[in-house]
């Protein structure tokens, strides 16, 4: 079985549902506490042993690029001032030359299509994919619990959690099949379906493993929901030739792709910090007993 060692990143869509914050800076770049979302995802990917990090992106997203990469004269003006501990913390997440690549996605068609962008810099291997505006909070990082899933049954995985049974029209639903390991086969893939149509309340929660089959699938793909190149549709027809499984992801996930999830997410990673939580506790409960 091939090792997991590279990651997509699909970071050209247009953020609309986080307007205005994001008409010129990229909704990867808003900070959930003191730190970019995109770098949270990353550090779930190299605590999964990914090697190789690679991002599809789009105009407007240079600021990603400029966040991993070297800034000569801040690490100088750091060390000149004494401020070891930042700097050690900003060089720990730096990538290795030749670890990180960048492609782009002309035009936003759909996340399927951004995925397609990725298929030279993947070159046939099963790869991580990880949508970097649903970040996770969980004691193992929810991309090292796939891993260790896909190094028992190899194959496509998926990570699944539940959602409301009224709310499946928001997400990609799976079937569920028999039980193994921390989740099950996928019988069935669908986007966005009716709750009366879905074949359960297990969504997909954007991070997937998958085998390269997936590119000439992505190639012929027709648009589907909302007009856009879906990757749910093309895994669908993979399933058809290769087994999926699903992991249930045991943790928190945030969407920061919309502004609830987003606030939700700074909230708790705030509240996860020793020197924040106790001022924090005091000011929310000031603030709920004042509404
Ligand atoms: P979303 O649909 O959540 O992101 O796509 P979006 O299009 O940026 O946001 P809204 O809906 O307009 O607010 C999920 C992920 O897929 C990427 C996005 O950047 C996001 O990380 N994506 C989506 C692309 O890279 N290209 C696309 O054409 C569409």
């Amino acid at each position: 079985m091939q090792k997991i060692r590279k990651a997509v990143f699909p970071v050209a869509g247009l953020g609309t549902r986080f307007l205005p914050a994001t008409k010129a800076l990229p909704k990867e770049m808003l900070t959930v506490v003191d730190k970019p979302i995109i770098q949270y995802v990353v550090e779930e990917a190299r605590e999964a042993g990914i090697e190789h990090l690679i991002f599809v992106t789009g105009r407007n997203k240079t600021a990603i690029e400029d966040h991993f990469d070297v800034q000569v004269e801040l690490y100088e003006t750091l060390t000149q001032r004494g401020k070891t501990d930042i700097l050690e913390r900003l060089q720990a997440m730096q990538p290795q030359p030749g670890q990180i690549s960048y492609t782009r996605q002309q035009v936003p068609l759909g996340l399927g299509h951004a995925v397609w962008c990725a298929r030279e810099l993947v070159s046939g291997e099963p790869f991580a994919l990880l949508l970097p505006d649903m970040i996770m909070q969980s004691e193992t990082g929810c991309m090292k619990q796939m891993v260790e899933l896909y190094e028992q049954t190899g194959g496509n995985v998926l990570a699944v959690e539940e959602c409301d049974p009224s709310q499946t029209h928001k997400y990609g639903i799976v079937g569920r099949g028999k039980d193994t390991h921390s989740g099950f086969e996928i019988t069935e893939m669908v986007e966005k379906p009716k709750p009366e149509d879905a074949p359960s309340n297990f969504y997909i929660n954007g991070r997937y493993i998958l085998q390269p089959q997936i590119f000439s699938l992505l190639e012929s793909q027709e648009q589907g929901a909302g007009g856009e190149i879906q990757i749910t549709d093309a895994m669908l027809r993979l399933h058809a030739e290769q087994p999926f499984y699903a992991h249930i992801y045991r943790g928190r996930t945030f969407d920061c792709g919309a502004p609830e999830g987003f606030v939700e997410a700074n909230l708790a990673f705030a509240m996860e910090r020793d020197e924040m939580r106790p001022y924090l506790t005091r000011f929310l409960k000031g603030v709920l007993k004042d509404g």
